[in-house]
């Protein structure tokens, strides 16, 4: 490990919105400066927001859900296994899994997402013609890239029931999930997960910053643990500078602070939703069909 007193800066101090000021120097700016992830307050987090219930679970922190995505598709698929993939799909994903030739499920959309009879459909079918069955289900489950849909509750705990019934993991890529206008925060699949068998990944790139790139996978402790073997041999760590900026916030703006910071978020979408909508009805009514979350 490189001694931090030879890098080169004294103090890196930040200005969060409404004046918040934080200075890291000595200590902490040596920690952010150096190969050490954040934790335990990532934990705290996951624990708040998501309440897992299963309780052999971790978290690790990634440079964005992106990477995240990749190292969990990386790790599941070999050439040719069967996956569900919602449809359309985040084009992000789709280059991800391009070079691991996978065999595409498409799982279809509605106004309330990915719809739970074509998984059972998907799945019935190939238990009688005997195929391999898919190994996991990729689902944006709040604010579906590109579609915007947000599963209904019952979809969700129908689409749980069914990665019980048909033993699939579920891929939870949900970079939008406190950027719902719905009137509360839907439920995660992780929180449903009672058997280890979701991978949840969530971003702060919508909420904090996309530069920052943060991510967090939360999963299964041996899930976890394989994904860190694979971390350690290529991106190493995400950025502790990032990561302490991160920690500092969530320190410094409380519980309190973080839910009016992401109501603020909702309110700042939400307002130019309803710009678009005012748009889209003058201009294109009667031409395009659309539904609003
Ligand atoms: C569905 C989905 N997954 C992943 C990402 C990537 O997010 P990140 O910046 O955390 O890598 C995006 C970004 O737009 C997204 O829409």
């Amino acid at each position: 490990m490189p001694n931090a007193k030879m890098f080169p800066f004294e103090e890196i101090v930040v200005t969060y919105k409404g004046g918040v000021k934080i200075t890291l120097a000595g200590e902490e700016l040596a920690w952010s400066l150096q190969y050490r992830p954040l934790l335990e307050k990532m934990r705290q987090f996951q624990e708040y927001w998501h309440k897992p219930v299963q309780n052999h679970w971790d978290i690790l922190v990634t440079s964005g859900s992106m990477e995240a995505c990749s190292m969990v598709l990386e790790m599941v698929i070999d050439i040719g296994d069967p996956i569900m993939v919602q449809v359309p799909t985040y084009e992000g994903i789709l280059n991800a899994l391009a070079p691991l030739i996978p065999e595409f499920i498409d799982i279809a959309q509605d106004q309330d997402g990915i719809i739970p009879e074509n998984i059972m459909k998907v799945c019935e079918k190939r238990i009688r013609s005997g195929k391999p069955m898919p190994k996991l289900l990729y689902v944006n489950p709040t604010g579906a890239n590109p579609t915007g849909t947000v599963l209904t509750e019952s979809r969700r705990r129908r689409i749980y029931e069914l990665a019980e019934m048909y033993n699939f993991l579920i891929l939870e890529d949900d970079p939008y999930c406190f950027l719902h206008f719905v009137d509360s925060k839907p439920t995660t699949f992780l929180e449903l997960d009672s058997s280890g068998r979701v991978i949840r990944l969530d971003s702060f790139s919508k909420v904090l910053s996309a530069g920052l790139r943060l991510g967090v996978v939360t999963a299964n402790k041996e899930i976890i643990g394989k994904l860190i073997k694979h971390m350690t041999t290529t991106s190493m760590h995400a950025s502790s500078l990032s990561q302490m900026l991160l920690l500092k916030f969530l320190d410094t703006w409380g519980l309190e602070g973080k839910q009016q910071h992401f109501n603020d978020v909702q309110n700042f979408y939400r307002e130019r939703r309803d710009i678009m909508l005012s748009i889209i009805e003058k201009h294109l009514t009667g031409i395009v069909f659309y539904r609003i979350g």
